[in-house]
């Protein structure tokens, strides 16, 4: 389609990501979002208004960080740069629209980076060489300076999925791809609780097939076995609705969102 031509060639992403996929998978979230954005619009708002809910909290407001900027629909933009001196959104791939929409931001900036450093080591990685091995300084090193606030909004699920694909295209099994993105999950987990500041996590929790009539046809842990810290909320994004996936079938999303001060922080 034309809009999704117009998509792609506004992309900023560097050869490693779109070696591994990324860019195909930015213009295709977006070209998603705007077929299911009804379906979708309950499931933004929760994340905007849990996000805002602890950015409100924080007592230090220099730095925020969000991580997993994507289309930006799901941050309370304009709320946190009112409520943060700086306010710092990564992503491993940005598009021209979500670059048009931070501008009118002046003190929101856009970083293209991987917040788990397995990218660029994946694509230089051959087959029959041990994986790399994820590493927490990856997330902890994104800016020289320390954030105050830390938002992961819908990107846990999604860290391992190309990482996944790439190596099993390239012969590791599926249960070692699986083992390999157990690690990159974990690890971002770990990274996230050794934070020194507030930090927020929302993440897909499950993830449930449903026929015509509503009734779980399938239900999947949507992060490879691994549990989520207790809570505050919880909620469900229908994710594709009947006709995304085909006639019969939709698919739910259950949506954890937990919250923690920050180890030993004081902030
Ligand atoms: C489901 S989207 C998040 C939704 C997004 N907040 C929005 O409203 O569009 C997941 C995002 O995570 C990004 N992402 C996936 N892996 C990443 C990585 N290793 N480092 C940084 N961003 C990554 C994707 O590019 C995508 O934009």
């Amino acid at each position: 389609m034309l809009v999704e031509l117009v998509a792609w060639a506004g992309i900023q992403a560097d050869p490693a990501a779109r070696r591994l996929g990324y860019a195909k998978a930015a213009v295709s979230l977006w070209s998603r979002r705007r077929r299911c954005h009804r379906a979708w619009a309950g499931h933004e708002q929760q994340t905007r208004e849990f996000a805002l809910s602890i950015a409100q909290a924080c007592r230090h407001r220099d730095t925020a960080w969000l991580l997993g900027g994507g289309t930006l629909a799901d941050l309370p933009l304009a709320e946190l740069s009112a409520l943060f001196k700086r306010v710092v959104i990564f992503d491993i791939v940005w598009l021209a629209s979500a670059r048009r929409r931070a501008k009118q931001f002046p003190n929101v900036e856009l970083r293209q980076a991987d917040v788990t450093g397995m990218v660029a080591p994946l694509a230089e990685w051959r087959a029959g060489l041990p994986l790399p091995i994820p590493s927490m300084r990856a997330l902890a090193e994104l800016d020289s300076v320390p954030p105050d606030c830390v938002l992961s909004l819908n990107l846990l699920s999604q860290l391992p999925l190309l990482p996944m694909e790439y190596v099993q295209k390239h012969g590791v099994s599926r249960v070692g791809a699986e083992s390999f993105g157990r690690a990159i999950l974990q690890m971002h987990l770990d990274a996230l609780q050794g934070m020194s500041c507030p930090v927020g996590l929302v993440a897909d929790a499950r993830r449930i097939w449903r026929s015509r009539a509503g009734e779980t046809v399938m239900s999947e842990n949507a992060l490879l076995g691994l549990s989520l810290p207790t809570p505050q909320r919880e909620w469900r994004w229908p994710v594709a609705p009947r006709g995304e996936i085909d006639n019969e079938t939709s698919l739910d999303i259950t949506v954890q969102a937990s919250r923690w001060d920050g180890a030993g922080s004081g902030r």
